[in-house]
């Protein structure tokens, strides 16, 4: 992870989270673990909590702990309320709470605001790093409910095109394969979204040979996916197609009875969205006259007593993180980069240091921290770009140059 080896040197010389207390929420795995590293370089004391109970990897959690002495709080398969419960020790590490959060998918602020609201004086800001949770953010700010600045790490260009696109396209491909060792050439694959994160997996779903069918609710995006070349259709008539599903639409419920009910015999379904909401599993359950856990790790087979048996992969959690090891670590040094440049930025805005004052709210992060993690990653990669020449740049400036 070049860019967080580069930061790293930096944050030790320049110490922006000096004194702060940091609680993060995060997925615990190997790059994980690595910007826990780079935040306490920078002076913060971190404390960590697991954003999903399928993705801890407790090796991890456990070096953590053990050899880097910071304060974890999470073990792989744990329940609801233990998972929670460890999100409010994370939150309670500090006596008055942290001063910056981190979070992914909304949690940890959740939890913040609801069960641990005494702590809320003491935070700064936060971070957060993946669609689902801006959107909770953005439904929170807009009724006044958010009290403090988050910056939506989520949402700059780069991280959306390495992290949703290639990230999520490659590991929800690697997770399936990994879990079903199926053949993909050749078969109907449905991707319900066809977002950042759903067209990285259909396109690499159709490099891999397969026939692509994509759903969508946005008439830009389907036509965006129409026009690359995917064919679109409805839910409830993709279902009857489709050998594979995956979902990566934010939503819920986007394969319910209905469509459980119309689909092939083997059909696998996995879930690429954050949340274990988007496929019906107790629909799914309903349906189902015998459940046989574990066929294969991760892959539960519901048989629906009909001679049909539909494969659920991690208990339609996200795929890629319980199936498979998450992103590459290529794609979180770029993902966590921006999210360690935009928590120092904001440490500095926060705490009066530039001036930058910072209402809350969710904000998105400085365009030129997205570039400059951007030319940080080139650099690594050894590729250099040109730059616009003196003539260009006052081309680009004048309205007076046309035809
Ligand atoms: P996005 O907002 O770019 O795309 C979601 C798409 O789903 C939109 O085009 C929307 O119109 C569509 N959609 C919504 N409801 C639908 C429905 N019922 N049927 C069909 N399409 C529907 O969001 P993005 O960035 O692609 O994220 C999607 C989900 O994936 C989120 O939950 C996000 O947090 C998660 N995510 C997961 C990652 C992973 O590692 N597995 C990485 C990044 C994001």
């Amino acid at each position: 992870m070049p860019l967080l080896a580069a930061l790293y040197e930096r944050f030790d010389r320049e110490r922006p989270f000096d004194g702060l207390g940091i609680a993060a929420c995060l997925h615990i795995t190997a790059e994980t673990a690595m910007l826990v590293r780079l935040l306490r370089a920078g002076g913060a004391a971190v404390s960590l909590a697991a954003s999903n109970p399928l993705s801890t990897q407790d090796d991890i959690a456990a070096a953590l702990a053990h050899r880097y002495g910071i304060a974890v709080f999470a073990r792989a398969g744990i329940d609801r309320r233990g998972y929670y419960r460890h999100i409010e020790m994370a939150l309670n590490e500090a006596p008055h709470g942290p001063d910056l959060v981190i979070d992914d998918g909304g949690d940890l602020v959740n939890t913040l605001h609801t069960r641990a609201a005494a702590l809320l004086p003491n935070v700064k800001g936060g971070c957060e790093s993946t669609t689902t949770g801006v959107i909770r953010l953005r439904r929170m700010a807009a009724e006044g409910a958010l009290a403090f600045p988050v910056i939506a790490a989520n949402d700059t260009a780069t991280k959306r095109m390495v992290d949703n696109t290639c990230g999520t396209g490659q590991s929800a491909i690697d997770g399936i394969l990994r879990a079903t060792n199926t053949l993909l050439a050749g078969k109907t694959v449905v991707v319900a979204g066809f977002g950042a994160s759903g067209r990285g997996v259909a396109e690499r779903a159709r490099g891999f040979g397969a026939q692509v069918i994509v759903t969508e609710v946005d008439p830009v995006r389907a036509l965006d996916a129409s026009l690359r070349g995917f064919r679109v259709l409805p839910m409830a008539q993709a279902a009857p197609l489709g050998e594979v599903f995956v979902t990566a639409t934010g939503s819920v419920d986007v394969i319910n009875a209905e469509h459980l009910s119309v689909m092939r015999d083997g059909a696998i379904l996995a879930n690429a969205g954050h949340f274990d909401v988007e496929i019906d599993v107790r629909a799914l359950a309903g349906l189902a006259k015998a459940v046989h856990v574990d066929v294969r790790p991760h892959v539960d087979a519901y048989d629906l007593g009909d001679g049909r048996t539909l494969l659920l992969l991690a208990e339609g959690r996200v795929v890629n993180l319980v199936a498979a090891e998450g992103h590459p670590p290529e794609v979180m040094d770029l993902a966590f980069g921006i999210e360690a440049l935009a928590l120092a930025w904001l440490a500095g805005a926060v705490l009066g240091n530039t001036g930058d004052k910072l209402p809350a709210g969710v904000h998105e992060v400085p365009a030129d921290i997205d570039a400059e993690a951007a030319s940080l990653v080139l650099a690594t990669t050894g590729t250099s770009i040109d730059t616009l020449t003196p003539v260009q740049l006052s081309y680009r400036e004048s309205w007076r140059i046309g035809s």
